[in-house]
C-alpha cells in the first residue's frame, strides 16, 4: 500500500479512487533500475519536446493562414502570415523559433533514444511491443514534420511536397491517381496546403499523443531495461521490490530535471543565436516564396530525412528506390526478430556486434551527408575540381547504403548461426562512476 493522501490528494482520491493507484503504478512505485545513465534522458526529453511543439503550435495557429492565395504578386497568404508572425506579432519570432528548433531537436532526441535501444537491446523480449510502438511514433513523427515543413509555403515547401508526394506515383496502376488524391490537384496547391494544415495541427498530434501513452503503458507493464541489460525483477527484497530498482518519483524525476536543464540551455543557445543552424534547421530556399516555375538548385529535405532520402537517390530507378527507402524503415521495425542474440547490452555482446554498431552509425551519418548534398561540395574540394562528382557520390552513397542494410543482415547471420561470443552477464546491475 502507498501512503495515505491528505489535502487536495485526499479530496481527489475520495472522488476518483482509481487515480492514486495509477500514480503509484507509474510514478512513486514504478521501480526503475538504479543504473540509468545519460542515454536514459531522451525518452523524457522527447515528451518535453512534444509538449513544446503542441503549445507553441497552438499560438502559431492563431496567426498562421493556411492559404496559397496571393496577397500580393508571388506571395501567398500562408508565407505572408509566417512573416507577420516573425515581424509583427509580439514574441512571434520566439514562438516560431521554439517550434522550428523543437522540430529538429525532436529528431536529435528520438534518434539518440532509438540508438540507446540498439545499444542496450531494449527492443528484445519482453519489450518488442515497446519498440514497435516506438517505431509507429517514428513514422507518425516523420509525417508530422513533413507536413509542418510544407505550411510556410516557401519554395522548398512546395518542391519538397512535390517530390515526396510524387513518390507515391511509383506504385504500379494506382500511383498517378493516388498522387492526385493526396494533393487534391495536379500540383501542390491550396487544397494540399489546407489538408496538410488540418493533419499537422490536429490529426497527427492526436495520433502521436495516443501512441506515446501506449508506448509508456507497454513499457510500464514489463519494466525498463538498463545499461547492463539485466532483468532487475529477478532479485527482490522481502517486500517483493527489486533490490536494484528505485522509485521513479522522486529519484528519476529529479535526475530527468537535470537533463531537462542541460537540454534547455542547448535549445536556448540555438533559438537565440543560431535559429537557422546555418540552413540545417531552416533552409535558405524556404525564405523564398513558393514558385512553381522556379525549382531550387538542390531539392533536399531537412537534415533528419536526408539519410533515407540518400538511400532513395542511390537507386537509379524510381520504384526500386522507393522500395529500398521503405525497406530501410521496415528493417528497424523487424530488429527484435532479426537479432536472435540472448545478451541484451552492448557491454556483454560480441566484438562483431560492437563493430557492426559503429558501422551502422557511420553509414547513417554518411548517408545523411550525401542526402544533404554535403558530399557534392566536398568531393571537388578533396579530389580536385575535375573529379567526377556524380560517380564518386554514387559510389560512396551506395557503399554506405550497403553498410546500412549490411548491419541488419550481419546481425541476423551473427546471432542466428551462433557466431557471437558474448561475455557473462552479471546477476545484478553494476554501478559505474
Ligand atoms: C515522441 C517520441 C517518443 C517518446 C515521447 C518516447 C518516450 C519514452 C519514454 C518516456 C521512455 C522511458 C524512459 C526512457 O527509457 O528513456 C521510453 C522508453 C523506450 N522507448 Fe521511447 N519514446 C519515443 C519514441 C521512441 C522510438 C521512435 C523508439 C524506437 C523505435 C522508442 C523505443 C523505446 C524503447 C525500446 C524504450 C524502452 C527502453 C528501455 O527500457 O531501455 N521510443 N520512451
Amino acid at each position: 500500500m502507498g501512503k495515505r493522501w491528505s489535502g487536495l490528494g485526499g479530496w481527489i482520491t475520495e472522488r476518483a479512487p482509481g487515480m492514486a493507484p495509477m500514480y503509484r503504478k507509474h510514478m512513486s512505485e514504478y521501480y526503475a533500475p538504479k543504473n540509468f545513465n545519460f542515454m536514459y534522458f531522451f525518452g523524457s526529453l522527447a515528451m518535453l519536446v512534444l509538449v513544446n511543439q503542441i503549445l507553441t503550435g497552438i499560438f502559431l495557429a492563431m496567426f498562421y493562414k493556411p492559404s496559397a492565395e496571393a496577397v500580393y504578386p508571388g506571395v501567398s497568404e500562408a508565407f505572408a502570415s509566417v512573416e507577420y508572425i516573425m515581424r509583427d506579432v509580439d514574441w512571434g519570432w520566439l514562438i516560431r523559433y521554439m517550434h522550428t528548433t523543437g522540430a529538429s531537436m525532436f529528431f536529435v532526441v528520438v534518434y539518440l533514444h532509438m540508438f540507446r535501444g540498439l545499444m542496450y537491446g531494449s527492443y528484445k523480449k519482453p519489450r518488442e511491443l515497446v519498440w514497435l510502438l516506438g517505431m509507429l511514433i517514428f513514422l507518425a513523427l516523420m509525417a508530422e514534420a513533413f507536413m509542418g515543413y510544407v505550411l510556410p509555403w516557401g519554395n522548398m515547401s512546395f518542391w519538397g511536397a512535390k517530390v515526396i508526394i510524387s513518390l507515391f506515383g511509383a506504385i504500379p496502376y494506382v500511383g498517378d491517381t493516388l498522387v492526385q488524391w493526396i494533393m487534391g490537384d495536379y500540383l501542390p496547391s491550396g487544397a494540399t496546403l489546407n489538408r496538410f494544415f488540418s493533419l499537422h495541427v490536429i490529426a497527427l498530434p492526436l495520433v502521436l499523443l495516443l501512441l506515446v501513452v501506449l508506448h509508456l503503458a507497454a513499457l510500464h507493464e514489463v519494466g525498463s531495461n538498463n545499461p547492463d541489460g539485466v532483468d532487475i525483477k529477478k532479485v527482490k527484497n522481502v517486500e517483493g521490490k527489486p533490490v536494484d530498482g528505485i522509485p521513479f518519483h522522486p529519484y528519476y524525476t529529479v535526475k530527468d530535471l537535470f537533463g531537462v536543464g542541460m537540454f534547455l540551455i542547448i535549445c536556448a543557445f540555438i533559438i537565440f543565436y543560431q535559429p537557422t543552424m546555418g540552413g540545417w534547421f531552416l533552409e535558405h530556399d524556404n525564405f523564398i516564396p513558393a514558385n512553381n516555375l522556379v525549382t531550387p538548385e538542390h531539392i533536399k529535405p531537412v537534415w533528419y530525412f536526408t539519410p533515407f532520402y540518400a538511400i532513395l537517390r542511390m537507386i537509379p530507378a524510381k520504384l526500386p528506390g522507393v522500395l529500398t527507402m521503405f525497406a530501410a524503415i521496415v528493417v528497424l521495425f523487424l530488429t527484435p526478430w532479426i537479432d536472435r542474440g540472448q545478451v541484451r547490452s552492448v557491454r556483454y555482446r560480441g566484438t562483431g556486434f560492437k563493430a557492426a554498431l559503429v558501422v551502422l552509425v557511420i553509414a547513417f551519418l554518411s548517408l545523411g551527408l550525401v542526402g544533404a548534398g554535403v558530399t557534392t561540395e566536398l568531393i571537388p574540394a578533396l579530389l580536385g575540381p575535375s573529379a567526377d562528382v556524380t560517380l564518386w557520390e554514387n559510389l560512396f552513397g551506395r557503399i554506405m547504403t550497403l553498410a546500412y542494410f549490411g548491419f541488419f543482415i550481419f546481425l541476423w547471420v551473427y546471432t542466428y548461426f551462433g557466431f557471437e561470443k558474448t561475455k557473462p552477464v552479471p546477476e545484478r546491475v553494476t554501478m559505474h562512476d
